[in-house]
């Protein structure tokens, strides 16, 4: 049975189920070059059945999201709207909290109303058979069926989809069971997303910013107000907005909690913000009993890799698992494999690994490098190549393979560094225009990966990701100290033969070389703009970014004006063990 998956919020994709496994998976962002696209997305339905060697007429069932009625039931929000009127609030802050709740029913209205039935309706255009299942349904089983688990909870928060912004289940026999839901007015994702705005960032797309910079401040003093903000309410296990204390609002843009922000330093808001959200999630789920139990998340909250610890360090939790696409980009696959569990017997193949996308080819490669200008030349062995570059202290780029389903670069389109230089962090983001409050993420050999991180059985498959942060050893702070943040944490991306056989070839030979077994991952993309997916998107990109060396499959590119990388570290890196 052959299954097509279709995301159309932000960061719209599509996935192919062939034979019961995840054959491809694709944002349309990568191949439209729009960051965060929504939308139908006609070029990834194309490009995941190209992958998968399969045409439209080939597949029995495309599963989608979007189940929902076309109005909002208006008596939550009416509700919601009294006990706002009857709150201790100053007659500008109640007004402006209901115009906040009736604008969110608007908006709710729209987007059930009319958006989500005209993208239903080119879905159905497609002329195959279509199911469709609840948005927090569709995050539920990414991580369920992603992790491989028959029985666990799974918890998904996200900024709201449909009637809902948090959801509790709990699987049993593969089968997926609510327990509880969260109103969209009670959103943790619209929480931390109102304070990355209300600090002048873009909600949406850089709570990671708040994130790192959370780890600057140890004793927040805003902390009391901003945990006004957000509850746990234990008799229905699910999340409460406070919008009665004045300063939560289902939205991002809130003037109030813009002034109030106002009046403290940045890392102050976003460590309070950051410790809040750690909280209330940690509530719920040291709820779920003393009894040791699994669970599995999704929803862009969970993109917060500190929070992930913080459940990861809860004594009744026996393994986190975390979706590898955890945003909306992942209910395609999500969908697919709830479409996958009804129609046959028992649940879809466990992934082994997220690098679903399109892989240039030598011809592709051939004729990107022709038109460029720049000098190349095939490199039998590149691993072993690339490992000697970055042990000589070199940036060294890579796009080669299956490129990766979901938000973060985990090898096959990324940029390399050395990990012994703390100052990357500055020059190379500088370099790329981004700015960025975390370090960059290592990327280590599996093998070696228990004497650089503490705790790690406990997600050891989160860990193949990147999505998890893990506090680290006295070695990982000698040997790798640029991945390493303030508060002496890391967020690794573990490198197994085999899950990553090239990637796993390029770090074994620079352990060989210099002893270390961490290096620098980041992703191959210029500012703001989707990660690189051609090999074309690739070459701009690397001109662009005007690096020294880029591994275009396997051809070594070398940069025409490249910037000189860190040569003082490089006496470091010639210590052989
Ligand atoms: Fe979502």
């Amino acid at each position: 049975m052959n299954i097509l998956g279709v995301a159309f919020l932000s960061d719209a994709s599509a996935v192919v189920i062939r034979d019961g496994k995840l054959a491809a998976g694709v944002s349309e962002e990568r191949l439209n070059r729009t960051k965060l696209w929504h939308g139908v997305p006609q070029g990834a339905i194309k490009a995941v059945l190209n992958i998968a060697g399969l045409e439209l007429k080939d597949i029995d069932l495309v599963a989608t999201h979007g189940e929902a009625p076309s109005v909002p039931d208006p008596k939550p929000f009416e509700e919601k709207k009294s006990h706002i009127r009857e709150a201790d609030l100053t007659e500008d802050v109640r007004d402006a909290q209901i115009a906040h709740i009736q604008s969110r029913f608007e908006h709710e209205r729209m987007v059930l109303g009319e958006r989500t039935p005209a993208y239903l309706a080119e879905i159905y255009s497609l002329g195959r058979p279509v199911k469709i299942y609840p948005h927090h349904k569709a995050h539920a089983a990414g991580a369920c069926f992603g992790s491989g688990w028959n029985e666990c909870f799974v918890l998904t928060a996200d900024g709201w989809g449909e009637d809902a912004s948090a959801t509790l289940w709990e699987v049993d026999n593969g089968e997926l069971k609510i327990i509880s839901r969260s109103h969209t007015f009670d959103s943790l994702g619209y929480f931390y997303g109102s304070v990355t705005k209300a600090l002048g960032f873009t909600p949406h797309r850089h709570e990671g910013k708040v994130l790192g910079l959370a780890a600057y401040c140890q004793n927040p003093r805003s902390y009391l107000k901003i945990r006004e903000m957000i509850d746990y309410d234990p008799q229905n296990q699910s999340f409460i907005g406070r919008m009665e204390k004045g300063l939560y609002a289902p939205r991002f843009e809130n003037q109030h909690l813009k002034e109030f922000v106002a009046d403290f330093p940045r890392e102050d808001i976003a460590a309070s913000t950051q410790r809040a959200l750690e909280e209330v999630v940690c509530e719920l789920v040291s709820g779920l009993g003393s009894g040791k139990f699994r669970l599995a998340l999704a929803g862009g909250v969970f993109a917060n890799v500190k929070l992930n610890q913080r459940i990861r360090e809860i004594p009744a939790v026996s393994e986190v698992y975390v979706f590898p696409n955890m945003g909306d980009g992942g209910l395609s696959a999500g969908a697919a494999w709830l479409a996958y569990s009804e129609t046959n017997s028992g649940p879809p193949a466990a992934i082994n690994g997220v690098l679903l996308g399109h892989s240039p080819n030598d011809s592709e490669i051939d004729s990107a490098l022709s038109q460029s200008g720049l000098r190349f030349n095939r490199c039998p062995g590149i691993e072993v190549r690339i490992a000697e570059l970055l042990a000589e202290g070199n940036v060294v780029a890579r796009c080669s393979g299956p490129m990766e389903y979901g938000p973060r670069a985990l090898g096959n389109r990324s940029i390399f560094f050395h990990a012994g230089d703390k100052t990357v962090n500055d020059w190379l983001n500088n370099q790329l225009q981004r700015s960025e409050f975390m370090p960059f993420a290592p990327a280590t050999l599996a093998e070696h990966a228990h004497l650089y991180f503490k705790d790690i059985e406990k997600s050891r498959n989160a860990s193949n990701y990147m999505t998890i942060t893990f506090d680290c050893t006295e070695r990982m702070l000698n040997e790798a100290p640029a991945a390493v943040h303030v508060d002496g944490t890391a967020r690794p991306q573990i490198v197994s033969r085999e899950r990553y056989p090239e990637f796993h070839k390029i770090l074994s030979a620079y352990h060989d070389l210099t002893g270390f077994s961490n290096i620098i991952n980041t992703s191959f993309n210029m500012h703001e703009e989707p990660i690189v997916c051609t090999a074309s998107d690739a070459v701009r990109a690397f001109r662009d970014s005007k690096l020294p060396y880029m591994a275009l499959g396997n051809y070594l590119v070398e940069g025409v004006e490249t910037i000189s990388s860190s040569v003082e570290h490089k006496g470091l890196l010639s210590k052989k063990e």
